[in-house]
């Protein structure tokens, strides 16, 4: 039998490259998108979706029993900078969110669950280079708390009440298609729009922090590749490491230079940069490859590529 999935936060980033990719590989009817509100046009008019608030328990039931899901991924999220801002909203919709999707799992209305956790558990006394799946983490970032803390739950379901929940902790995610909100490592992306726009870029983060990053297509293949893995073949279940690339501000740059000559980056660090000091600067991985195969495709010449190729045909389109 098909599976049938609610992606809860489909209009975000990942939420809806997710959907787009799902729904390509067992069918748009099997794949019910949802999110707080309407903003994203071209995912509410693909497919089948569902205006639900990720905090409201009885909305997700509700939704989850009439098109008999049996598979949830929680994307929604308030991300590390905007989380610093607002940080009980922060805490209130990543907790919260997770508990409401959990229970489901317990109560066995659904099956399995997906929730992405982050390099942002880490923290100032973390082991910056290489680091393991098993570490100190100290978070220092509201957002980042709220994802250790999930990570210990999902652990904690999977072993008390037997539920099927899977994750993994996403590095920056590189894209084209829906603009993230609210992260430290957007600049990552900023940098592309803006290069292309005016040909300059003032960074919010130093010209040589370093932060591990992703294309998006291989964030969306490691996300599903890990729910079709066998459960018994995964050690981890609070959160798997997932590394791509690692590259500085600098070194992004100089990629862009080599396609748009003229481009010029100035930097005006902000707050972000001292959260982005308390993550990694790169992230071993050695268990997701040896559990679930995960192997990254992308490196920074071949996303730069990808990014300028399609953010100027969306320009010029
Ligand atoms: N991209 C996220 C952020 O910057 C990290 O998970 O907040």
């Amino acid at each position: 039998m098909t599976s049938k999935v609610l992606i809860i936060g489909a209009g975000g980033q990942i939420g809806s490259e997710l959907t787009y990719t799902l729904r390509q590989k067992i069918g748009v009817d099997n794949v019910i998108a949802s999110d707080i509100n309407k903003n994203n046009l071209e995912l509410v008019n693909s497919g089948a979706f569902e205006l639900i608030d990720a905090k409201d328990f009885d909305a997700i039931k509700n939704c989850v029993e009439k098109h008999n899901i049996d598979t949830v991924y929680l994307m929604a999220a308030m991300l590390s900078a905007t989380g610093e801002k607002y940080p009980e909203a922060a805490w209130d919709l990543n907790m919260t969110s997770l508990f409401n999707v959990l229970n489901l799992a317990k109560e066995k209305i659904i099956k399995k669950v997906f929730w992405p956790s982050s390099i942002a558990v880490f923290g100032p006394t973390t082991p910056k280079t290489n680091t393991p799946q098993h570490t100190i983490m100290e978070p220092t970032t509201v957002y980042g708390i709220t994802k250790q803390v999930g990570e210990r739950w999902c652990e904690y379901y999977h072993k008390n009440y037997n539920v099927d929940v899977r994750s993994v902790r996403y590095p920056g995610i590189i894209s084209w298609k829906t603009l993230p909100g609210g992260g430290t490592t957007d600049y990552a992306i900023d940098i592309f729009h803006q290069a292309i726009a005016n040909k300059t870029y003032e960074c919010f983060i130093n010209a040589d922090t370093e932060l591990p990053m992703m294309f998006m297509d291989d964030a969306v293949r490691a996300t599903i590749d890990l729910m079709e893995a066998k459960g018994d073949d995964l050690s981890i279940r609070s959160s798997y490491n997932l590394a791509g690339i690692s590259f500085t501000p600098t070194e992004i740059a100089q990629t862009i230079k080599t396609h748009i000559s003229e481009f010029q980056i100035t930097y005006k660090p902000d707050f972000r940069q001292q959260i982005a000091d308390t993550w990694p600067k790169s992230i071993n991985d050695s268990v997701a490859r040896k559990d679930w195969g995960w192997e990254h495709n992308f490196d920074l010449e071949q996303i730069t590529n990808e990014m300028l190729t399609q953010l100027i045909k969306t320009v010029t389109s």
